[in-house]
């Protein structure tokens, strides 16, 4: 996806489910000249996500959707995306599938971060797994977003070396530190 000629920043929704630390880093980002895009909306399916905090404190949109209702769900997101002009949407942390019908509406439109090494550990407890097989390396993936899970096309990874000290909470610890630079980055480079 090419950004349209001119300093416009491509408007995008960030979709939570949890912390939002990478949230934080991609509004951090988007505020650099550099950096094609800016957050306009933030999504989460449940309102105890403590990320939606970041929406009083930089003053953006935060909408939270339910989930029991699936296709009405869609219909509303894409609503929302609409108002919002909204052309990218970035999972972070987004602990709900988003349906087939709603991913080919906004085909290669829609990324999101792993803490692995992708293919290796898609899915749930990356880093418990990692850990139990004693993997040498571990690491964090961005990739396009397809309607199997963990398996689109990659943008960018990151290795991390793990230590024989390392569980999975000092694991998880390190590999957050490098989505936060790799996130940003795979923004840009699609977009530039
Ligand atoms: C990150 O480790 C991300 O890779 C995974 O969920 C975690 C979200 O962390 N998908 P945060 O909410 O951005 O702090």
């Amino acid at each position: 996806m090419k950004r349209s000629i001119g300093p416009k920043k491509i408007k995008t929704a960030v979709f939570i489910s949890g912390k939002g630390s990478n949230l934080k880093n991609l509004i951090k980002f988007s505020k650099f000249k550099k950096y094609p895009f800016s957050v306009n909306l933030i999504l989460s399916n449940t309102k105890k996500a403590k990320g939606l905090k970041y929406s009083n404190q930089y003053r953006i949109e935060k909408k939270i959707i339910n989930y029991d209702k699936k296709i009405k769900t869609d219909k509303k997101i894409l609503y929302f995306l609409n108002q919002k002009k909204i052309k990218l949407i970035c999972l972070a942390g987004f602990m709900k599938i988003l349906s087939k019908n709603f991913i080919k509406k906004f085909k290669g439109k829609i990324i999101n971060i792993h803490p692995s090494l992708l293919p290796k550990y898609k899915g749930l407890n990356t880093h418990f797994r990692t850990i139990k097989n004693r993997e040498k390396f571990s690491g964090c993936t961005v990739h396009y977003v397809t309607s199997k899970l963990d398996s689109g096309k990659i943008i960018l990874q990151k290795k991390v070396k793990i230590s024989k000290k390392d569980d999975h909470i000092s694991l998880a610890k390190k590999i957050l530190k490098k989505e936060h630079l790799i996130y940003p980055a795979a923004i840009k480079k699609i977009l530039n």
